[in-house]
């Protein structure tokens, strides 16, 4: 690893300004000087947005694997790669080294090859955080399959539709999931989706909770037996640049998930080379990242970006609650961790707990703390700062998303200073631009817009898995010839960027992506509902809660709305999931409209928001006498 390091604000300077002046130039030396190729490209750029079309090292083959763990083991073959800390703090930790973690893979690689699993199939991984969810992930990129990770909290509804949507043939469970005291049924929620899965014909188990599941004949088997079998060895798939390395899906502002398609060359240099300099991590230091391998921040700040940098990952299984909420301090203490990556929503929750579970654990070991998913609020930002931080850890505010594959806007420790609600400058190699309502770019500073990044980077996601024409629509047609996030920014007089919020119709909740349109799907298949809409609140620890308006085919007799509730939330659970439940439900007699019948959100918004002094003009709504039912209905 030769120039990769940013170390001060120099070096930044003078790297960003390469990586503009001359993208092709900067990204073939990092690519070549950091990783290992087995051949290395004809081009390094070949890019159209309006097509669109993204193409990073094209001619170049590589084994993205070769790159985490192979090429690490003459140096730090005893060196831990990955720190297992189970739910339950009272069971042994499990600390697996570089070699350990190679044959694991290896092995793991061999059992999917003997159950037909080739290059470029899918393969659908619902695990809870244990170590065979990244040997899994890892399994599949050692053999060209295209890995499709569902987070273990989504319903069974909600991984049909994943497991459908890529057409998934084999899928990695467990038995069952720890969440705190409890177990979570895994197996039961993998049956049920797959009964309207037939082209799934194989189904492979860990046993980690060990409660009691009945396997299904011919379909569904048992890891550990096979894995004791498998060999050591399995030969590393030489795999084009551009191939697909993951799918992923985030929520859109319609009905159905976006597969996000990631891409094998640039993926990983965006992401080992975000990971190496936004943490700053040294090469003894001990990393921690809080987020599930299920979401983005998981492939890329727990497993990717990591093992990229031959660091040493800690992976936790349980809740910042369980036993108590001083665990994630704990940890810090236990494992003396140097990075601590989490997510504002759970900073907000613990910072409302007393300070007693702070104190008492010895922090003095935390060099960086990072923060990702949603705007972090100032109190929540100070709060880090002071009690976590002690005032001399560097915050880094990293903004990126799903389809950017790696951190896009960032302080970088001891580099460039943060500032709390900021996410500040942008990362090398990264050019963001802030477009007004008219597709013009704004120029000045301490102006406000739409954020929009006008260059390609190699990690950008290429495509919706099956759908490019979706993946156009939502990214490259609002702004001609620019990727637009769906965020909003401000932009301050030193050109620091804070991120204000989505600007389309996806709201985050505890730092999850939540499209607006799933939900209101899941709730009109109710039999009394006639239509919905739903809107996002703040909410103190979520950062926003869901509120929902319910138009009801018929009145209904007041006792009977909190049943009618409790069936509504639980069509959302068994959809989507539990996380997608709303906190409020108004039954309202009807929605406002435009004329062309859309819905007006941003009426309701601001009703939930209580700030209806200046609703706008509604008189050209289709229903305008709506907005004063709803306002005296709602607020009291
Ligand atoms: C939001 C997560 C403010 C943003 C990596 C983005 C943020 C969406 C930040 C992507 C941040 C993420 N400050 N907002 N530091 N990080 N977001 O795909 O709205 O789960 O578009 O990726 O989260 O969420 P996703």
């Amino acid at each position: 690893m030769s120039d990769y390091h940013i170390k001060n604000l120099e070096d930044y300077s003078k790297n960003y300004k390469s990586s503009v002046n001359n993208p092709e130039k900067f990204w073939a030396e990092i690519a070549k000087n950091n990783f290992v190729w087995k051949r290395e490209w004809n081009s390094v750029l070949n890019w159209d947005f309006n097509k669109p079309e993204i193409k990073w090292f094209e001619g170049a083959i590589l084994n993205i694997t070769e790159n985490c763990i192979d090429r690490h083991l003459d140096k730090h073959a005893n060196k831990t790669a990955i720190v297992f800390e189970p739910n339950d703090e009272n069971e042994k930790e499990k600390k697996i080294s570089y070699k350990e973690l190679y044959i694991r893979v290896n092995k793991m690689s061999n059992v999917l090859k003997s159950k037909g699993v080739k290059k470029g199939d899918r393969v659908c991984i619902y695990l809870p955080m244990i170590p065979e969810l990244a040997i899994s992930v890892l399994a599949c990129a050692r053999i060209g399959a295209i890995h499709s990770v569902v987070f273990a909290g989504f319903s069974s509804t909600a991984l049909a539709t994943r497991i459908i949507d890529c057409d998934c043939r084999l899928v990695i469970t467990s038995d069952g999931s720890f969440r705190g005291n409890k177990i979570l049924d895994l197996k039961a929620i993998v049956d049920k989706a797959l009964d309207n899965c037939p082209q799934v014909s194989k189904v492979l188990l860990v046993n980690r909770t060990k409660n009691k599941i009945s396997l299904k004949k011919d379909r569904d088997e048992l890891l550990a037996p096979l894995l004791q079998e498998a060999k050591e060895e399995c030969v590393a798939e030489p795999m084009q640049s551009e191939d697909p390395l993951f799918i992923l899906y985030t929520s859109g502002s319609t009905g159905k998930p976006k597969g996000m398609v990631h891409s094998t060359a640039g993926y990983m240099v965006g992401a080992a080379y975000t990971f190496k300099n936004i943490f700053q991590y040294g090469d003894e230091d001990i990393y921690w990242c809080t987020a599930d391998i299920g979401w983005v921040t998981g492939h890329s700040y727990i497993v990717y970006g990591p093992l990229l940098n031959a660091a040493t990952t800690v992976m936790f299984e349980g809740v910042p609650s369980y036993p108590d909420f001083g665990r994630f301090w704990k940890i810090v203490e236990k494992y003396r961790v140097n990075q601590f990556y989490t997510a504002p929503t759970a900073i907000r929750a613990l910072a409302k707990e007393s300070l007693d579970f702070v104190n008492k654990y010895n922090l003095s070991s935390l060099k960086v703390l990072g923060s990702v998913g949603e705007p972090i609020n100032e109190e929540a930002w100070n709060w880090y700062n002071n009690h976590i931080g002690k005032n001399k850890c560097p915050i880094v505010d990293t903004w990126w998303q799903t389809e950017t594959g790696s951190i896009m806007i960032s302080s970088i420790p001891n580099v460039i200073k943060g500032k709390a609600t900021f996410a500040t400058l942008p990362f090398i190699g990264i050019q963001p631009v802030l477009m007004d309502n008219n597709g013009k770019e704004i120029l000045e500073n301490s102006v406000e817009g739409r954020l929009c990044v006008k260059f390609p980077w190699p990690s950008i996601a290429r495509t919706i898995w099956g759908d490019h024409q979706r993946y156009k629509d939502t990214y490259f047609s609002t702004f001609e010839n620019h990727y637009f996030t769906g965020d909003g920014s401000y932009r301050d007089d030193q050109g620091y960027y804070r991120i204000t919020g989505r600007v389309d119709d996806v709201i985050i909740v505890s730092g999850h992506n939540l499209g607006t349109a799933p939900i209101e799907d899941a709730i009109n298949e109710h039999n009394e509902v006639a239509e919905s809409a739903i809107v996002g609140v703040p909410h103190e620890v979520k950062g926003n809660s869901l509120f929902g308006y319910i138009n009801l085919k018929s009145k209904i007799d007041p006792t009977k709305q909190n049943q009618l509730r409790n069936e509504i939330n639980g069509l959302i659970s068994n959809q989507i999931g539990p996380i997608a439940k709303l906190d409020q439900i108004e039954f309202v007699p009807g929605l406002p409209k435009t004329r062309s019948g859309k819905i007006m959100r941003r009426i309701l918004r601001k009703i939930a928001h209580n700030e209806v002094d200046n609703l706008g003009d509604v008189s050209t709504l289709l229903n305008p006498e709506i907005v004063n039912q709803i306002i005296n209905q709602i607020i009291k």
